[in-house]
């Protein structure tokens, strides 16, 4: 590995956090067992990224599709996120993180979204790390709501239609105020992005890895980034092309 390599960062990481219910299983423990468990790796991710300089990080906590799973899952969720928020909004205030939430919030309880809010207005002026945290997030939603937004803008007459374009749309995409996805990471073994960040990944780069996530820690982390300083981003130009801009 080059010099420079080695000190490849990547400026946006976002993790989809799998394997929590076949963590708890394992253990023969109900699968809210794991996503308890789970908080632990989400602290040390923080924790990770802050001391590693990371400007933002990207958490996949509840997709547009987990609404089917089992009701008593779903519920055991909504409470771990409603704790969550009650236990560790002051740590992550104190060392500076700003928090965002993003999904459709209107499909969850209006006590939860209240949290959710004074946890973004409390955490707003904050500068060491973003944490995004996707709650009832879908790939496919973020484009639409993009898609939407854009077409108000277009009747108010703010935009001509022939002037759309992928800067003007981005601007409409969730995360389009922070650096560009770098690092994907998907924990748990599976091959697939789920309707996590689709727009956002367009050139990120894949690392996937076997490990569950309540077993995700810094030497776990470590390793991605290693992986991804050793990446060469082409981006579409040549090997050589790349090299001589660097
Ligand atoms: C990810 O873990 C957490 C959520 C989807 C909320 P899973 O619950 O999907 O764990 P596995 O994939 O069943 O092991
Ligand atoms: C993706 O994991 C969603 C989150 C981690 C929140 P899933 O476990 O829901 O994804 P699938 O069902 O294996 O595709
Ligand atoms: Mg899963």
């Amino acid at each position: 590995m080059d010099s420079d390599a080695a000190h490849r960062i990547p400026r946006h990481i976002a993790i989809v956090m799998d394997g929590n219910g076949r963590w708890a299983e394992r253990r023969r423990q109900p699968r809210s067992f794991g996503h308890r468990e789970g908080q632990k790796a989400v602290r040390s991710a923080i924790e990770f990224c802050r001391r590693q300089g990371i400007q933002s990080l990207t958490l996949f906590a509840f997709s547009s599709e987990n609404w089917k799973r089992p009701e008593s899952e779903v519920g055991a969720l909504m409470q771990l996120f409603m704790k969550a928020l009650e236990r560790e909004v002051d740590e992550l205030h104190a060392n500076g993180v700003r928090i965002h939430f993003v999904g459709d919030l209107s499909a969850l309880s209006p006590e939860l979204v209240q949290r959710m809010q004074a946890a973004m207005a409390r955490t707003l002026g904050n500068a060491a790390l973003r944490l995004n945290v996707a709650v009832n997030y879908g790939g496919r939603w973020d484009i639409v709501q993009a898609a939407r937004a854009t077409a108000q803008a277009a009747l108010r007459g703010d935009l001509d239609p022939s002037a759309i374009d992928e800067a003007s749309f981005a601007r409409h995409v969730c995360l389009a105020d922070q650096p560009p996805v770098d690092l994907f990471i998907r924990t748990g073994g599976e091959m697939r992005i789920s309707n996590f960040l689709l727009w956002q990944i367009a050139y990120a780069e894949l690392y996937f890895t076997e490990v569950l996530w309540p077993d995700v820690n810094a030497d776990i982390l470590g390793a991605a980034l290693a992986e991804y300083a050793q990446r060469e981003r082409r981006c579409g130009l040549t090997s050589a092309q790349v090299r001589a801009a660097n």
